[in-house]
């Protein structure tokens, strides 16, 4: 055993809080979901635009006087993470009493704000997702694409199709994301739908946003396509229309097919034939025939260390959750090619996630 020289014992203290800092890493997580659950970010949304003291927020929670402490240090992490401003008022006494105000990140997670990630955040930290991460290393050494089936002993997809309660978990997650990011499109890059009279939101969940398309494109007739237990819960008398069936096998005829956020569910051989069932599905580019796909592309040197963080941490979710993958940009390139396509456009627009367009 090597005995540690002096002058390296402070990088070596310094590498060991480097490898706690991940080892803990879930306690960010969890934390995280613990104050959504508790409801302080509503609590601090509903004061008016003032500052919440501890106290305020302990009695408006009701945590017993026994947890105001463990509070603190809850909200603490947080502050720390950039989910709350912490500040010192006059009151109580020597150094004040601790306030908080949200920031940009904890007003997504306000239940009253209609663009919030509570959805997405209880799917992603659901126990049955989590619970897959124990099998990751024994993962590696066998040939299963899919962590989640080797955890469950079924693909995700077909886990939904039996378990109606992780499906409406799972749908809702969907549509709390679809509803945050078409507001954006719509708003930001209504070109891409205008012009369009019909449109197939391929594996679109329970048309969230084939119905923000709707609205915002009266003239855009919508329709979901997507797994039989999916459509079923579909609503009557939809603006859009609910079409069961496998993007596997074909996809209903249509001016244009987006997909949303499932390229990156599958590899690229079965991105391939996803992609040429959409080209046999739309007409030429001439008429206005196009495949638009909102998911990212992978920038692996970005300047924003945190986008390239969240970007690396999505591909190994999926790759490990349904065998999928993130694609740089000439990894996209490569599949438009094998698939029959002449051109695309890619638009980075929407922070992590960028809208590809693509011709026929
Ligand atoms: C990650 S979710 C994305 C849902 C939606 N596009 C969104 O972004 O909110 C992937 C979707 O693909 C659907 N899906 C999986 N296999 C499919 C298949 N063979 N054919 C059509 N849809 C499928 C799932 O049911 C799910 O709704």
């Amino acid at each position: 055993m090597a005995i540690v020289e002096v002058d390296k014992a402070e990088d070596l203290a310094l590498a060991q809080a480097h490898v706690w800092k991940y080892i803990f890493n879930f306690i960010n997580s969890m934390a995280l979901k613990c104050a959504c659950d508790l409801g302080i970010p509503d609590v601090i949304a509903n004061h008016g635009g003032r500052p919440v003291t501890l106290t305020d927020l302990a009695t408006a929670l009701s945590i017993p006087a026994v947890k105001t402490d463990c509070l603190r240090r809850l909200m603490r992490i947080l502050g720390h993470n950039g989910f709350f401003v912490r500040q010192t008022n006059g009151e109580g006494g020597e150094g004040g009493e601790e306030t908080y105000l949200l920031t940009p990140s904890s007003k997504l997670l306000v239940k009253d704000n209609p663009l919030n990630l509570l959805d997405f955040m209880e799917e992603e930290l659901h126990p049955v997702f989590v619970s897959s991460w124990h099998y990751f290393s024994e993962w590696f050494k066998t040939a299963e694409q899919r962590l989640f089936k080797m955890a469950h002993g079924v693909s995700l997809w077909e886990y939904n199709s039996q378990h109606p309660e992780m499906n409406t978990v799972f749908n809702a997650g969907m549509a709390s994301d679809a509803r945050f990011l078409m507001n954006v499109v719509v708003r930001k890059c209504p070109e891409v739908y205008q012009g369009l009279n019909s449109l197939v939101d391929v594996g679109g969940g329970t048309g969230t946003a084939a119905r923000i398309i709707a609205e915002a494109f009266p003239n855009v007739k919508c329709s979901v396509y997507d797994l039989p237990h999916v459509v079923a819960t579909l609503p009557k008398n939809d603006i859009i229309q609910g079409i069961g069936g496998s993007m596997f096998e074909s996809i209903p005829s249509t001016h244009a097919v987006q997909l949303k956020w499932v390229l990156h569910d599958w590899s690229d051989e079965e991105c391939v034939v996803i992609l040429k069932n959409a080209k046999k599905a739309i007409p030429s580019r001439e008429v206005g025939g196009k495949v638009i796909i909102l998911d990212m592309v992978v920038v692996e040197n970005a300047d924003n260390l945190d986008l390239t963080e969240t970007q690396f941490l999505f591909d190994v979710l999926v790759m490990v959750d349904v065998g999928g993958k993130e694609r740089t940009e000439q990894e996209w390139k490569k599949l438009f090619k094998e698939a029959g396509f002449t051109d695309y456009k890619i638009k980075p627009v929407l922070g992590v996630r960028s809208i590809i367009e693509v011709y026929p």
